[in-house]
């Protein structure tokens, strides 16, 4: 956990329960700050990482306290200079380089991919181990994941739609549309054991990448192959299935819900995972073991640290004795501010998303709410500034 060195704001003020400034006057309120501002240029003590979903963006609009908010951080701001940020998402399903640069259009900022983490970035940390064994890769449109799983490395890397152009009644209900023909790659299935099966992305056919789910997880990875022996829970205790190791099971993000473009929050990855777990689980006897990452998982709190410690170190230099006070802002008290919690930082939960305040308290208490963006980044501003007053 980062912690602001006190001697290097001694000089200053802090200002508890201040009233919020309109934005356009917006400076610090406690006196003593004014008439002790801090030193132009000063490292600020703090930094912070933004949900997207429901925090920066609505759908492919920015939310405008966005803009302002990030305004304030690129050096509208008692240090005049930038405070760092990154931005951290359960999103995905392009690369970080497509999607820095969307983002970098929509909220008028330079976005770079030092200051990005995605739902499946964390993935470049595992391919080495899958790079040349045939996965599967679930979600997004077409082949879109399959190109971002070949840009990280997974040199085999096969998409659901490969499988049903490779034989159609292995789902009969579903006809590849000629842009999903299009993106598919010849494969013999019954060749070809897959290894592991990683959800990068919300899948835009649950029924179809179910019923192939359920195929690999009871045959050891051969698509139509023999299921496992032994009675149900057997044939899922045991590692070997008709000879094969059982392939694992990767998912990116764990979000049940997620705020998109329309009024109630959308079901997301989340949900895709509990109804695959419901079909294996009447099929089998049990739900098939996976591994979790995406918010609010440690692995990706750890991950992302490191993100933000390197882009700290990028505009600031090594601060290893100063490092700054991290600041999460989020719409998801389940992803956000639970991972940020647990991460041992400081959790704004924001109400331009998924959280409704009229439904009750968050399930995960956060460090404070704020209505937007904007009003959570000036609070952490003045909080961290005016710790010292
Ligand atoms: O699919 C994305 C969604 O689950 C949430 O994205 O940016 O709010 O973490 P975000
Ligand atoms: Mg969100």
């Amino acid at each position: 956990m980062f912690q602001v060195q006190a001697r290097t704001l001694a000089r200053l003020p802090s200002p508890r329960n201040v009233p919020r400034q309109p934005i356009a006057r917006w400076h610090y309120a406690c006196r003593s700050y004014q008439s002790k501002p801090p030193l132009k240029g000063a490292i600020p003590p703090l930094a912070f990482a933004f949900d997207i979903d429901g925090v920066l963006l609505r759908g492919s609009q920015a939310i405008p306290a966005a803009k302002r908010a990030l305004t304030i951080l690129e050096g509208a701001n008692p240090t005049g200079s930038k405070i760092p940020y990154i931005l951290l998402t359960n999103g995905g399903g392009t690369s970080e380089e497509a999607r820095c640069s969307k983002l970098t259009s929509i909220l008028g900022f330079e976005i770079g991919e030092k200051q990005f983490v995605q739902s499946h970035t964390i993935l470049k940390t595992i391919v080495d181990k899958y790079a040349n064994l045939p996965v599967l890769v679930l979600g997004g449109r077409n082949d879109e994941v399959r190109k971002v799983a070949e840009g990280y490395g997974f040199n085999k890397a096969y998409t659901t739609l490969d499988v049903l152009a490779w034989n159609p009644a292995v789902w009969p209900f579903h006809d590849l549309t000629e842009s999903e023909r299009q993106s598919t790659k010849e494969v013999d299935f019954s060749q070809t054991p897959i290894a592991a099966a990683f959800v990068f992305h919300d899948p835009r056919n649950w029924a179809l990448d179910i019923q192939i789910l359920c195929d690999i997880c009871q045959s050891g990875g051969i698509i139509g192959g023999q299921y496992g022996s032994g009675g149900a829970a057997g044939r899922d205790s045991t590692p070997q299935t008709g000879g094969r190791r059982r392939p694992e099971l990767i998912f990116c993000n764990p979000d049940l819900l997620w705020k998109a473009n329309f009024e109630r929050p959308r079901l997301g990855q989340g949900g895709f995972k509990i109804a695959f777990q419901a079909v294996y689980k009447a099929v089998t006897g049990s739900e098939y073991p996976y591994v979790q990452f995406g918010k609010p998982t440690e692995a990706t709190y750890q991950f992302t640290k490191k993100v933000l410690h390197d882009r700290f170190n990028e505009l600031y230099g090594p601060v290893a004795d100063r490092p700054p006070h991290v600041y999460m802002v989020g719409d998801n008290p389940e992803s956000d501010i639970a991972g940020a919690n647990a991460a041992g930082w400081s959790s704004v939960l924001v109400h331009t998303g998924v959280y409704d305040p009229q439904q009750g308290p968050p399930s995960h208490t956060p460090t404070h709410q704020a209505s937007d963006v904007e009003e959570a980044v000036k609070w952490a501003i003045e909080r961290e500034f005016g710790k010292t007053c």
